[in-house]
């Protein structure tokens, strides 16, 4: 029998977004959508599950003018994060077994201070988890200080391996929000990596308090890729932060507010041209960071020479972030950045090819109760 009982957390209200609802803004997501027209109060849901394991794939935050507010995933590269039923862990409670993957010895096994085990605890908290413990392991399959996203798409898997495995009953608003718990007690508060690695897609982050989140639909039928080049270098999102204007004048908002709007249309109009003008035309954040990256500067002109459509620093940096219509293309723009690091920067960096992940972080297997 099912023991129910209220959860110990205050009811929450959330409101969905327009751009959720709206089915001409719809998005392909693996994720249930659970339509909340009243308040809503929780009871703890019963394990559907006996483990399960998720996937969340790396993003690229900012695109240039998009500082905080856009943020895309991409295919092929992410973590990976299994989850059990544990009756030696304290109900209510996570414990973190394994880490593994690079430089997993450099994380935190206090599910305090992971990412996976911050937003995993987020999730519980909403759900009103306090009957079961849950034993969970992390695999990291990207690199850490990277610029692609990798505390997001830890915490972007444990938020959906622990939704999924209590039957999906939290919408993508909500586990974006447990993300962005994780985010900012990490490496700052931005929903840009964490939002698309649960959504897929491109996403849009309109507004923090209260999240609102619009999912903005690159054309299928138009091609796009990224070339991601990743220099032997670490840039903590802590640190970039910190090496940000307080304030812009006027000229500059003007600038960076319509080149925003510039990405945008691009996205939408699946406009590689619009879309790569204006991820190369961040006079704001950009102008700041890339002289801490070796070489950055140097980078971006041999991706624009080499016939990319723009280039920008792939969130915090140091990964730069070029755009394409050709996957071959792509990789001779790749060869040139890589050349470019190694010379104007004296660092080794390796490039790779990828499509826009479209489905967001995801259920990889399961095992029923
Ligand atoms: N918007 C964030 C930043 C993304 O640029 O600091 C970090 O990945």
């Amino acid at each position: 029998m099912a023991i129910c009982y209220q959860s110990p957390i205050k009811p929450i209200t959330i409101p969905q977004s327009k751009a959720l609802t709206n089915p001409k803004l719809s998005f392909r997501c693996n994720l249930s959508l659970p339509s909340r027209s009243n308040p809503l109060t929780i009871s703890e849901p019963e394990p559907v599950y006996a483990s399960v394991k998720a996937f969340a794939p790396a993003t690229i935050a900012n695109l240039g003018p998009g500082f905080d507010f856009l943020g895309c995933a991409v295919d092929g590269l992410g973590d990976f994060v299994s989850l059990s039923l544990d009756p030696n862990v304290q109900p209510g409670e996570v414990s973190i077994s394994e880490i593994s993957g690079d430089n997993a010895n450099r994380l935190s096994k206090s599910p305090l201070w992971n990412c996976a085990g911050i937003a995993a605890i987020e999730v519980m908290k909403m759900l009103g988890i306090r009957s079961v413990g849950l034993s969970l392991s992390l695999e990291k399959g990207l690199p850490l200080g990277s610029g692609l996203g990798s505390s997001a798409a830890s915490a972007a898997a444990a938020a959906v391996a622990v939704n999924e495995l209590f039957g999906g009953k939290l919408g993508v608003k909500e586990l974006v929000m447990a993300g962005l718990k994780s985010e900012e007690k990490v490496s700052g508060y931005h929903a840009d990596n964490v939002a698309p690695a649960i959504m897929g897609g491109f996403v849009l982050i309109q507004n923090y308090e209260p999240v609102e989140l619009i999912p903005l639909r690159f054309p299928e039928e138009k091609d796009l890729f990224f070339v991601l080049t990743t220099p032997e270098f670490e840039a903590p999102t802590k640190k970039m932060r910190a090496a940000l204007p307080a304030e812009i004048g006027m000229p500059h908002h003007v600038w960076n507010s319509s080149q925003g709007g510039a990405l945008v249309a691009g996205v939408l109009l699946g406009d590689l041209i619009i879309l790569g003008k204006a991820l190369s035309s961040d006079k704001v954040v950009e102008p700041r960071r890339a002289p801490l990256i070796p070489g950055m500067e140097a980078v971006k002109k041999a991706a624009i020479e080499a016939g990319a459509f723009g280039c920008t620093i792939s969130g915090a940096g140091p990964t730069a972030v070029a755009v394409i219509d050709d996957e071959k293309k792509g990789a001779e723009i790749g060869e040139e950045m890589v050349k470019a690091f190694l010379k104007e920067g004296n660092l080794k960096a390796v490039a790779n090819v990828h499509r826009l992940d479209r489905i967001g972080a995801r259920l990889i297997s399961g095992i029923p109760r």
